[in-house]
Formats: C-alpha cells, structure tokens, sequence
C-alpha cells in the first residue's frame, strides 16, 4: 500500500527505483571535448553522445553562435510571437523548408516540444492516432496532452498498423513514427506507412530526430533516401544531435505551419531560441549539406556492428549508428557500464522505464568524431567482457 504523506511517498517511490536497479543519478562531467568527457578527473571516450556528426566542438558553429550573439545579445527575450523572430530565425527556416523541399519550415526549442506542441495541437478527442509502441516519450506525452484516441501498433509491423486501420472506421487519424528509433537503432518501415496512410487518408507525422543528417541526399533524412515527399506531411527533425547545437523544427505544408503557429502551445508560449543557437544551427546545415559525413558514420557503423555480432553481442535490430547491446537485467546493464568506465569508456546504462521490462541495454551511440582506433578499443573491451562473462 502506497503511504499518503509527501515525504513517504517519495521515499517509498526512491526505494523501489533503488530496488530495481533503475534509481537514476546525474553525472557531472567536468570537461565535454570532441570524442571525450572528463569524469571524476578521468578521460572517457564518449558513446553516450548524440552528436553524430561531431558538430558540438565545430569552431566553424561555435564562431558563427558568437558572431550571432554579439550582434543580438544572449538570450532572445521573447517568445517567437512577441520579439523572439529575428532575421536569422526566418533564414534558417526558410533554408530547412528548401533543404526539404517543404514550403516551410517552424522552429521549436527541442525535439520534446515539437511532439508535444504538434501532436496537441492536431488531434483531440475525434482523433486517433496510431503510434509504434517503441516511439519516443515524446510522443506519448503529445498523445496524452491531446486527449486523443491512441492505438499502439506492434514495432515496426505495418501489417499490425494496417489491421488497426482497416478497424478504426471513419473519422479523422494521424500516424506517427520514429523514422529511426532512438533505443534500438532501427529502420520505420515508411514505405509501408506512408502507404497505408495514403490509402486511410491519414496525417502522416514522422520523427527524423535520430536520422537527419544521416540519411537522403544531402543529409535530409529517412524519408529523404527513400524518395518520400508529400507523401510524409509533417517531417520532424531535432537540431540537437545531428546538428550539434539544440532545438528542433517541423517541415510541411504552409497551412500546417500557419496552424501550428496559431495553435501549438509548447511553440506559443516559450522563450525563442537563442541568438547564438541560430547562428550555430546555419553553418551546421553548410557543413551537413556539403561534407556527407553522415555517409561516413553509417558505413563505419555498419562494419562495427558486424564486428559485435562476431562476439555474439545481441544488437537487436540495429542497422545504424545507434547500437544497443542488450543484456536483459537492469543489474547486468549496470555491470557493463562499470566495467567500461573502469576502462576509459562511458556508454549508458539504459533500462525501463525507457526501454520495455527485461530489455536493459547499453546503448552506444557512434559519432563522425570516433576514429578506427577508438571503435577498435571499444571491441576489445568488449571481447574481454564476453570471455569474463564466459558467454
Ligand atoms: C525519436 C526522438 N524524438 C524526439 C526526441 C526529443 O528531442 P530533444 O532531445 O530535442 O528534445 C528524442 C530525443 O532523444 C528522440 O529520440
């Protein structure tokens, strides 16, 4: 029985995380370089990061943030209604809309407020919407907020989505996917989806957070590379991971812009973004548009993740630079971020509630920056973890 008073209650909650092997904790590093972090005085070369290009540390993003900033000021002391629009915030969108082949493009302050904002903003109680059960926190809470009707297809099944389509009846419905799921590493079967959405009269919504700046042509994403257009409504891609700075934008139609402007609160009623993020974010989108850097990190990826099937790692589904290695226990999971951090490397831990019960993982997120040398490191390591664990 849960007690009743405050200080109980979070006492009982804490001791069961702590019980379970999911209490979380915060770790604060004291350096933050390209393919490192400095913790607790030790140098540990980072899996943990998303910056999958290696645009963080880039003194091309960081001079152009700081030529922004000087000229407007630190922060952007409005909301993007009120003052928080400057000439440069229309200019990166505009040049997202064109990037994408969209008539425009809306800015957020992160990826969690794009979801949330677009999704509250569309669907409301007459709505279903159709979500893959591995989809981001993200999209959920958006679900939630918008008091829709939700139905969660199996991961990455577009029969299962079918079925629950051709069951669902008339009446307005919007689908949403990750395009690459964030735990996983894996692949939205969007060729399907965008069929079904087609054939349903469905909005069809897609996450690109985990593949912009990997895939298509010139870096715009899953859809991108398979040759979907307005097929896909509403593209949303995050800024702060691929890009290297922070942030979030969705890119579509005119009047799905001019609604969400009218409509999506999490885009009305917050601080824009500040100066120097934008200035960041344009010579981030030149060096993702010209350098094809996402075409090197996925073919390095892919010759990794063989590598690890070699030592009969369980990667899951893989197929990108987001490679799980999952061990099941929460304890386990914990195990094997000790044992790399004892050995110069930091690669999270990650269990429920963010993965499904008995799903545990470590999760290694490959960036540009690694070098041949580091990826080997991190093999070797886990060699040695597998004949320790006598597996
Ligand atoms: C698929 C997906 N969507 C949205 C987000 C949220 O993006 P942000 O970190 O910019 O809030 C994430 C974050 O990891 C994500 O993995």
């Amino acid at each position: 029985m849960t007690p009743n008073n405050w200080h109980d209650v979070m006492q009982h909650h804490l001791v069961l995380k702590k019980r379970d092997s999911s209490y979380r904790t915060l770790l604060p590093i004291e350096e933050n370089r390209e393919r490192t972090i400095v913790y607790e005085g030790q140098e540990l070369l980072n899996f943990a990061s998303n910056d999958y290009l290696g645009l963080c540390h880039d003194a091309r993003l960081v001079a152009a943030g700081c030529r922004e900033a000087q000229r407007w000021g630190a922060g952007s002391g409005a909301s993007r209604l009120v003052t928080g629009t400057t000439r440069a915030t229309v200019e990166f969108e505009e040049r997202l809309a064109s990037w994408h082949g969209r008539e425009r493009a809306l800015l957020f302050n992160s990826g969690y407020h794009a979801n949330i904002g677009v999704l509250a903003a569309l669907a409301s109680r007459d709505t279903v919407v159709f979500t893959d059960k591995l989809n981001h926190a993200s999209i959920y809470d958006g679900i939630v907020l918008s008091r829709c009707v939700m139905k969660r297809y199996r991961h990455g099944d577009a029969a299962d989505l079918e079925s629950q389509l051709e069951k669902s009846g008339a009446g307005r419905k919007i689908i949403i996917t990750d395009a690459v799921f964030s735990m996983e590493g894996d692949l939205a079967p969007l060729m399907e989806i965008a069929r079904l959405a087609k054939q349903h009269g469905a909005l069809l919504i897609v996450d690109e957070a985990h593949s912009v700046g990997l895939f298509g042509p010139e870096g715009q994403g899953l859809a991108a590379s398979l040759g979907l257009g307005d097929e896909v409504d509403i593209i949303m891609g995050t800024l702060g991971k691929s890009f290297g700075g922070c942030g979030a934008y969705i890119a579509a139609r005119t009047e799905i812009v001019e609604y969400l402007i009218n409509h999506a609160r999490s885009f009305i009623f917050t601080t824009a973004l500040p100066p120097f993020v934008i200035g960041a974010l344009h010579a981030a989108l030149d060096i993702i548009m010209n350098e094809k850097r996402g075409d090197q990190l996925l073919r390095r990826a892919a010759n990794f993740l063989k590598s690890l099937q070699h030592l009969a790692l369980d990667t899951g589904l893989s197929s990108t630079q987001i490679i799980p290695l999952i061990v099941k226990e929460n304890g386990a999971a914990l195990e094997l971020m000790d044992f790399l951090r004892k050995n110069g490397v930091y690669a999270p831990a990650i269990r429920p509630p963010t993965v499904p019960q008995g799903q545990a993982r470590i999760r290694l997120s490959l960036s540009y920056s690694h070098t041949e040398r580091d990826l080997k490191r991190l093999h070797n390591l886990l060699e040695q973890w597998q004949i320790r664990s006598g597996s």
